[in-house]
């Protein structure tokens, strides 16, 4: 067994900063050894010795593969269908419907802030067909699906899961929307990949580079990383994405502190952008 490469206190604060400025994730002191066991094996790769070199390397690399490494190493991606479902409910049964009264254009614009290796979008695409059901093809449905790991995106496009992460959705959603491979694994059928379009985007970014606004804007366990003037610098500017009457869903464990939100509380982990009169 080869040695492992030791993390100094000053080479752990250099990471943090990076990893803070670069992306918002707030790395904390507890997380030292989980961040040393996951760049271990950079750092081989590499032929780097120490963790300092390490940081004078990717300072170095002006192509950004290496920061891309770092942050596919670093990010926390778990993820699985129908997650923190008793949001589907509330789409299916309050939003969707209101969506669909104020729709005379019947087009709908989501984005998935944070979508790891795509469960979430998959999930939201089958909802929309659940609830629009044959008039689903008068509609026009966009979802834009970011991450800022290049690694979980790839398999969000290759779109085959197995049989546990798709565990947790109805017995007959799956036989819908998934197609049965050899050994336990299912792929997503295209009625359900087809509105959906994948992108590496860093949320961090100072100005989002969209033109229109998004009827609906998930950011799900994603904000759970960072800190709170990160979490309310985001939160608003996605509510200047947000169509009037548009919706923000945040994960179940997120809070959102209510005199820092431009939204308004509808119910757990769910935003309203109201109306202006
Ligand atoms: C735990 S997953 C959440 C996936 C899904 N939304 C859910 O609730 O199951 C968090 C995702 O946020 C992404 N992420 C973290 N920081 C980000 C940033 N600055 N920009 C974009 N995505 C980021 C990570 O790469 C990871 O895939």
């Amino acid at each position: 067994m080869s040695d492992s490469i030791n993390l100094t206190e000053n080479e752990y604060t250099g990471i943090r900063e990076l990893v803070y400025k670069r992306f918002g994730i707030n790395l904390t002191e507890q997380k030292k050894t989980l961040v040393v066991g996951r760049l271990q094996k950079v750092l081989r790769e590499l032929k780097l010795n120490s963790f300092t070199e390490y940081l004078s390397y990717i300072k170095a690399d002006q192509t950004g593969d290496a920061m891309v490494t770092l942050v596919n190493r670093i990010s926390t991606n778990h993820t699985f269908f129908y997650r923190e479902h008793v949001h589907f409910s509330i789409l299916t049964q309050k939003i969707l419907p209101e969506l669909k009264k104020q729709s005379n254009k019947k087009a709908i614009r989501i984005w998935s802030a944070g979508c790891s290796s795509g469960e979430e979008p998959y999930t939201i695409s089958a909802m929309l067909h659940e609830f629009l059901g044959a008039d689903i093809s008068n509609w026009e449905i966009a979802i834009l699906a970011t991450d800022i790991s290049s690694r979980v995106l790839e398999l969000a496009k290759a779109a085959t899961y197995s049989g546990e992460n798709i565990g947790n959705l109805p017995v007959n959603l799956k036989k819908k929307y998934f197609t049965r491979l050899d050994g336990n694994q299912w792929s997503v059928k295209p009625l359900i990949s087809k509105p959906i379009l994948f992108r590496r985007f860093n949320l961090m970014r100072d100005e989002f580079p969209f033109k229109g606004q998004f009827d609906l804007i998930f950011c799900r366990n994603v904000m759970i990383y960072f800190d709170t003037p990160t979490k309310h610098t985001l939160v608003n500017k996605f509510y200047k994405f947000t169509k009037s009457n548009g919706y923000l869903f945040i994960g179940h464990s997120e809070t959102l502190r209510s005199e820092a939100c431009p939204y308004k509380y509808i119910s757990p982990a769910v935003y309203h952008k109201e109306a202006l009169n």
